[in-house]
């Protein structure tokens, strides 16, 4: 039984190990990396139905709603991905992520935000 325990625990050990390996640092993928940092707010699919963004006072906006989307011009949606809600005035709630993701990933972040409206 201790045994079957211990190589639990292994298996387990080199499960995580391998999966911390494969998220943030390594996510070319832009998808992955949305689903890492921004769908627990803004939902899997854009529509701001994550779990965490339902407990906030201003829920995260529908990025599948064209007209509304529409109206953000590009560098509001990149300023805030890069400074935070506040840098362009929605809510404070939204984090600001220049720090941990570099330009280009922010600038697929925004076009992968914008690819949630589909006309
Ligand atoms: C803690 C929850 C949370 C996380 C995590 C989060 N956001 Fe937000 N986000 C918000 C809220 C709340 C707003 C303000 C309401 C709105 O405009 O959607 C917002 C706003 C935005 C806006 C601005 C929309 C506008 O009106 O100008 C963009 C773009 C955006 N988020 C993209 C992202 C991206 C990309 C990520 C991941 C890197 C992310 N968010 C992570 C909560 C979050």
């Amino acid at each position: 039984m201790r045994a079957f325990v211990s190589l639990l625990a292994a298996i387990c050990a080199v499960t995580i190990l391998a999966m911390t390996r494969v998220l943030p640092a390594h996510a070319q993928d832009i998808k992955t990396t949305f689903m890492v940092y921004c769908a627990r707010c803004h939902g899997e699919g854009g529509q701001g139905d994550g779990t965490d963004g339902a407990s906030l006072a201003v829920k995260p906006r529908d990025f599948s709603n064209c007209a509304l989307m529409s109206k953000i011009p590009d560098a509001t949606i990149i300023n805030a991905i890069k400074n935070g809600g506040a840098s362009v005035g929605v809510s404070k709630d939204m984090p600001a992520w220049g720090e941990g993701l570099n330009d280009q990933q922010i600038h697929d972040l925004a076009t992968y935000v914008r690819s949630f409206c589909k006309k």
